[in-house]
């Protein structure tokens, strides 16, 4: 704009009613004596005065009555940003020159006198108002938004379809005068265009589709300044915080699923640490570890592929590379249960292995049917809706004990449970266990007891073992699977990983099962004091 019209326009501001004007007037933006808003001075008539002056402004557009600040700030980051935000640049600047809280608000360049401002006010009051020089807790700004950054990041949508309102400052750039337009306050908080359905946020970002109604407005967990997290922008410190305030139940509406009450259990998934930009997959878990917050989707789960409410979150293959979108749930787990091995085995076997990405391969010696059906076409206690063709999933196992799986009716989820082992059912590791049906619940939830304990089971001596000689599953069982390059499939077919507390070597130091065929085998071993050396079984 030409300074003369510039002038002319303030030179009306004080008695016409530009809308513009108006808009200002009865706006925190006023900050003359007749301004309603908390922050105002205690005698100056003048509305435009405090940011701009017809007469003797700097060298700045437009005719700017206010001096920068030369303030160091801290900006944003994250490890997802792909913006490089430079130090505030632009009209952001301008903002900053009160909303930094650093330069008196009636330090203008056109008075040789600070404005006195009411109630002894200098500069912006402590509060969500002044932003500080710390700005790693408010949304980007000052960096160049264009189809390169939407090369780089494809939940962004091009700018050249940004809405009229929107605007880009020079160079293409993020400024506060991107989201805000400082004298019109008829959407409130200078918006330039509503929010109340998010309608701003989504005008450049695409997160993705979610059917959760509550998920649906970014304002659900972030915040665009002053945000507790820093990182990610989000409304509470930790993740999880964020996400249980709706998850805790309660009677505050909306009521999400009370996952908290699971979180607090005996064995879980550590969820209550803080973001951590040095460390992506953390000695912790939260809850976007597993759910992408803005892509859940409310369908069935079907084994082996990623359950839709864990949306579009990342993975590492069983192969050990990593996914931008996980397709099964064993990789969302192998992020930090893979060669990561985030967790210690619980029970000391015969054969050691931390990393379940080899337990679970498809070339694995024996494994439960997580990434790809069993290797056992015998296996005459599975329950109905179970053929040797099925396969499960880790969350099948390992679940809330009193979720809807453990056939209760709280949430389902990896969150928490009251039994060792994050288990959704009890599963007794001790020696000397009398059996029942719900010791080894987990097992007999697919597994039929009593075709296990009978002579249709290709074990004949479950029975003797289990029932009679008080052995947990456990103590011949790996729930999990026998790695390719520790086991072989005479001496670790059938989960057989003895469990080193309870089964010993015998006299010769001999320790071993070996599968002779189908439903045949023997062992050398001591357990119990009683010497294998071998003992047999067969049909
Ligand atoms: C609280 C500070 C503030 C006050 C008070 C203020 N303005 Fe502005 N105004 C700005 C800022 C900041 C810009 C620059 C926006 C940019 O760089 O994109 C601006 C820009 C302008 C422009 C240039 C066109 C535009 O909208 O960007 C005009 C015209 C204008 N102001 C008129 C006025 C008038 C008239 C008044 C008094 C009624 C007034 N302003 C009061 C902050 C203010
Ligand atoms: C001359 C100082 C000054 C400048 C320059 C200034 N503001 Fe403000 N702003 C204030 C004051 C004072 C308040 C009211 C604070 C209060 O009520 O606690 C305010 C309030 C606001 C609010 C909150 C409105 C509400 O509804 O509560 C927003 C948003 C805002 N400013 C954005 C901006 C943006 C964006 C710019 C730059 C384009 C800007 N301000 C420039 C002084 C300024
Ligand atoms: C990407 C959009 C965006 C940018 C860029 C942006 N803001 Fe905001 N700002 C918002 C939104 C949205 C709100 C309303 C927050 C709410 O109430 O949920 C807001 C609120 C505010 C408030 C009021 C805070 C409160 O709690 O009352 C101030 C002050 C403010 N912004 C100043 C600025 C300043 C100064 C800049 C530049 C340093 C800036 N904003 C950059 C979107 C933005
Ligand atoms: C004018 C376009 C625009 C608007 C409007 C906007 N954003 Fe952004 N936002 C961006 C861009 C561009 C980035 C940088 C993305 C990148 O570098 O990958 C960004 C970054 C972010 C980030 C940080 C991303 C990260 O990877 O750490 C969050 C969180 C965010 N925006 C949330 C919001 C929310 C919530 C709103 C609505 C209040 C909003 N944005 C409005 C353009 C916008
Ligand atoms: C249910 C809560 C929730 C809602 C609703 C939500 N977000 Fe997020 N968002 C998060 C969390 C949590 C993260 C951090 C993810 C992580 O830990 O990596 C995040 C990260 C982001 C990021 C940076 C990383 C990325 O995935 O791109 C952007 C940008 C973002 N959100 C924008 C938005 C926008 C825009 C909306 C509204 C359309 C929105 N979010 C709605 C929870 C939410
Ligand atoms: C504003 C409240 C609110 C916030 C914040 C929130 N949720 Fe939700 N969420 C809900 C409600 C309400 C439902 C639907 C009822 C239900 O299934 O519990 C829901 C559903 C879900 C579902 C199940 C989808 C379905 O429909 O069965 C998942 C998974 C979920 N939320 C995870 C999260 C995660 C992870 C976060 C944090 C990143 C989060 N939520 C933050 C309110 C919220
Ligand atoms: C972001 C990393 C991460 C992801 C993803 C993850 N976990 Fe974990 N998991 C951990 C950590 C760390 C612990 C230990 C928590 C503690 O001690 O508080 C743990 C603990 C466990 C435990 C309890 C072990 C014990 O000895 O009590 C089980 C079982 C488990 N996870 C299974 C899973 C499954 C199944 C998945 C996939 C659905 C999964 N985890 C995804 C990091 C992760
Ligand atoms: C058939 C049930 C079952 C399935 C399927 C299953 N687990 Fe387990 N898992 C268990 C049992 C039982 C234990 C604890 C007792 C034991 O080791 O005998 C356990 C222990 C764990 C532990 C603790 C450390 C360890 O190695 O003992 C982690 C971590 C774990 N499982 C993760 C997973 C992951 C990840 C998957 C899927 C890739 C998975 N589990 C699949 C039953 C299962
Ligand atoms: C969610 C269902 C499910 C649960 C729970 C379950 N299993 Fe299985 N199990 C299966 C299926 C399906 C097969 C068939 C795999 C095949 O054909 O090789 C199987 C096979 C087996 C086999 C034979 C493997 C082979 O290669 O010969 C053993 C041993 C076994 N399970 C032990 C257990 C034990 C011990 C538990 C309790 C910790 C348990 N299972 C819990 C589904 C389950
Ligand atoms: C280790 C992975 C994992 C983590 C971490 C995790 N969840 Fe889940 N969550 C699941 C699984 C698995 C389900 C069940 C999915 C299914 O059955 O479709 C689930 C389901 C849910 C549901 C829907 C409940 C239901 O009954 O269907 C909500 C709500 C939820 N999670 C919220 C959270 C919140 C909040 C956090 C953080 C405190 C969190 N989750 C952390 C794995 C996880
Ligand atoms: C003393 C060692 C031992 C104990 C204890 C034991 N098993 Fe087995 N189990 C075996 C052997 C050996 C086989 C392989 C039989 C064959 O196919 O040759 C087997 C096979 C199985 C099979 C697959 C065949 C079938 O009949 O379906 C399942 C399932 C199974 N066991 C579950 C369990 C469960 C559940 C427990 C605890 C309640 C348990 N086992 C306790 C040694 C044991």
């Amino acid at each position: 704009m030409r300074p003369a019209t510039f002038a002319a326009i303030l030179a009306l501001a004080a008695t016409h009613a530009l809308a513009q004007v108006t808009s200002i007037v009865n706006s925190p933006h006023n900050l003359s004596a007749s301004g309603k808003g908390k922050v105002h001075a205690s005698s100056e008539q003048e509305i435009c005065i405090f940011c701009h002056t017809p007469h003797n402004a700097l060298p700045i557009e437009p005719l700017w009555n206010r001096n920068l600040p030369v303030s160091a700030y801290q900006v944003y980051s994250s490890n997802s940003l792909k913006a490089l935000p430079s130090q505030p640049t632009g009209s952001s600047k301008k903002c900053l020159s009160c909303h930094d809280g650093t330069i008196a608000l009636g330090s203008v360049y056109s008075r040789g006198q600070t404005i006195m401002m009411s109630g002894g006010v200098t500069t912006l009051p402590p509060g969500t108002k002044n932003l500080g020089t710390d700005l790693r807790d408010d949304h980007p700004i000052s960096f160049r938004y264009d189809s390169t950054l939407v090369t780089k990041n494809g939940k962004l949508k091009d700018p050249t379809g940004l809405p009229t309102s929107v605007h880009l400052d020079k160079n293409h750039e993020v400024q506060c005068t991107t989201c805000h337009d400082p004298h019109n306050n008829s959407k409130t908080r200078f918006l330039v265009m509503e929010n109340t359905a998010s309608q701003l946020c989504n005008s450049c970002h695409v997160q993705g589709v979610t059917t959760v109604a509550n998920h649906v407005n970014c304002n659900s967990c972030h915040q665009s300044h002053s945000a507790p997290s820093g990182p990610y922008l989000l409304k509470q410190e930790k993740t999880t915080d964020t996400c249980l305030a709706c998850h805790s139940g309660g009677n505050k509406p909306p009521q999400g699923s009370n996952v908290a009450t699971d979180i607090k259990k005996f064995s879980t998934h550590d969820t209550s640490s803080v973001i951590n930009l040095a460390d992506p997959y953390p000695n912790h878990v939260t809850c976007s570890d597993c759910h992408e917050p803005h892509t859940m989707t409310n369908t069935p789960a079907v084994a082996p592929n990623v359950p839709p409410k864990y949306g579009k979150v990342n993975g590492v293959t069983s192969g050990g590379a990593t996914l931008k979108v996980a397709r099964y749930e064993y990789e969302v787990c192998f992020k930090c249960h893979g060669n990561k091995a985030a967790v210690q085995p619980r029970i000391p076997r015969q054969i050691v292995q931390n990393d379940l990405r080899l337990k679970f391969d498809p070339t694995a010696v024996s494994f439960h049917p997580v990434e790809v059906a069993g290797k056992n076409t015998t296996v005459p206690s599975l329950r109905p809706g179970l053929t040797t063709a099925s396969m499960i999933y880790c969350s099948d196992c390992h679940n809330s004990d009193t979720g809807r799986k453990a056939g209760s009716s709280g949430p389902n989820g990896v969150h928490g449970s009251g039994i060792p082992g994050l288990l959704a059912r009890r599963y007794e590791t001790g020696d000397n266990t009398p059996e029942s049906a719900t010791a080894y619940a987990l097992c007999y939830g697919c597994h039929d007891q009593n075709i296990l304990l009978s002579d249709q089971s290709a074990f004949k001596r479950h029975r003797l073992h289990v029932v009679n000689e008080h052995a947990p599953c456990s103590a011949c069982h790996d729930p999990h699977g026998i790695s390719s390059a520790q086991g072989s499939i005479t001496k670790n077919s059938h989960l057989i990983n003895f469990d080193t507390r309870i089964v010993f070597k015998n006299f010769a130091g001999r320790l071993e099962y070996n599968s002779t065929g189908s439903r045949r085998g023997n062992c050398y071993l001591k357990c119990h004091n009683r010497t294998h050396s071998p003992e047999s079984y067969g049909p």
